[in-house]
């Protein structure tokens, strides 16, 4: 009680800060941290270099958004429908200054973007990320920390510059969301790409796995020991071998399919990788028994819609709903929604008529009906390992529309 007196001063911050959780929303998760490539991009490489992504144009974001809103999509990406089942906004991305608003979570993630520091067509690679993210926090808690925070311009006008502080804390997490957020990361299709465009045979992309493997979970280690993250899902690689960019693939070595119009020998250098993630997140569990460390197998929820696209409500999965009109509606050199002239011919491309009958949006990402459906997915907890309790049973989970 004697300090009361004596921390006066204090009583009114503290009490905010007291109130602030029941008042924040009903999440079991306050934030959400993603790092990634363009699976997860709501922005970032946009911001970065303006002009560089066909993202930004249309008929990318047409089905819901009505306009380009940066995404890889039709609408909304799995990262979207994450938030918003979780009752929170979208993720601003963090390297956007105009209009972001970080309070409940950030997202890192670039399109283009690998694991490894290959300078391939984004230069934020997973490590860059996480030193963003690393930051980012510092700053947050330089923010929230009365003594260290200095104000960076005139020191003159020290009411103004109160507001400001005042009003960056509003776009701000709260210092313990660090520690409550859920971190997620979905990576490592552009590592692939990067090999097989660089004229590597499956073997050779093989050979490096194990260190792409290494990497995601040192990106756990790091976001765990500097950046108090405790709650982890990390997304592993989906059937490459049945999606049209890697079908067209104009220097690929393998055309044998199976039955299912897949590529095998892709599937199983995707399913390579996740063997040996899964076994690096088991070794992460059991140094970390104070975190959720959860492997999300994005390999067999998609399988699953391949293997039976009708239960899964879509006409179409093996062609791309916006390309250009070939066997997989998909070219490389022209992209969604542009027109390219290869060899003299020119070739525009085509949106379909619905896109919520297609898993597939441009040949490489979802539509928007494709990530909602795998979004539900992932609400019903069938694709962890292990099972995450914490977000499924123990989030109110808002059902997706
Ligand atoms: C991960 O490995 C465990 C065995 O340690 C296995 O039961 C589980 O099915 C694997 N999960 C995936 C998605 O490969
Ligand atoms: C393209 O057109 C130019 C000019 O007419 C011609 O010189 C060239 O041979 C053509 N290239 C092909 C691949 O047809």
């Amino acid at each position: 009680m004697k300090g009361v007196g004596a921390f006066g001063g204090l009583v009114g911050v503290l009490a905010v800060v007291w109130v602030l959780p029941l008042v924040v929303d009903g999440s079991c998760f306050p934030a959400v941290f993603n790092f990634g490539d363009s699976q997860s991009d709501t922005g970032g490489i946009q911001a970065s270099f303006p002009g560089y992504t066909p993202a930004e144009y249309s008929p990318y974001g047409e089905t819901y958004f009505q306009s380009p809103q940066r995404r890889y999509s039709d609408g909304r990406l799995l990262v979207d429908f994450l938030a918003e089942g979780l009752g929170l906004p979208f993720l601003d991305p963090y390297l956007e200054s105009v209009t972001s608003n970080f309070k409940h979570g950030a997202n890192f993630a670039t399109a283009g973007a690998t694991v490894q520091d290959v300078k391939y067509l984004s230069p934020f690679f997973l490590n860059i990320q996480v030193l963003h993210f690393l930051s980012f926090r510092r700053g947050v808690m330089n923010m929230h920390n009365k003594e260290k925070w200095t104000w960076a311009r005139s020191s003159t006008d020290v009411k103004s510059a109160q507001g400001f502080h005042a009003e960056r804390l509003n776009r701000l997490p709260n210092p313990e969301y660090f520690e409550k957020a859920l971190y997620t990361i979905n990576i490592g299709g552009n590592d692939y790409t990067y090999g097989y465009t660089t004229g590597k045979t499956i073997e050779q992309v093989k050979e490096y796995l194990p260190d792409l493997a290494a990497l995601i979970g040192d990106a756990v280690k790091r976001l765990h020991d500097e950046g108090g993250g405790r709650n982890f899902i990390i997304w592993d690689m989906e059937p490459q071998g049945c999606l049209p960019y890697m079908k067209t693939l104009i220097w690929h070595e393998d055309k044998e399919r199976n039955e299912m119009d897949c590529l095998p020998r892709y599937n199983e250098a995707a399913q390579y990788l996740n063997n040996l993630l899964n076994s690096t997140l088991d070794g992460l569990r059991e140094k970390y028994a104070d975190s959720n460390i959860v492997l999300l197998s994005a390999y067999d929820m998609k399988m699953d819609i391949f293997k039976d696209p009708a239960k899964a409500g879509f006409k179409t999965v093996h062609k791309a709903c916006c390309g250009i009109p070939n066997k997989w509606h998909y070219d490389l050199r022209v992209a969604c929604g542009q027109t390219s002239v290869i060899e003299n011919v020119t070739f525009a491309s085509e949106t379909c008529d619905d896109p919520n009958e297609y898993l597939v949006w441009d040949g490489v990402h979802n539509t928007e009906a494709g990530n909602r459906y795998q979004a539900n997915k992932i609400f019903e907890g069938k694709y962890f390992y292990p099972a995450f309790p914490k977000l499924t049973e123990g989030c109110d989970l808002s059902p997706l529309t």
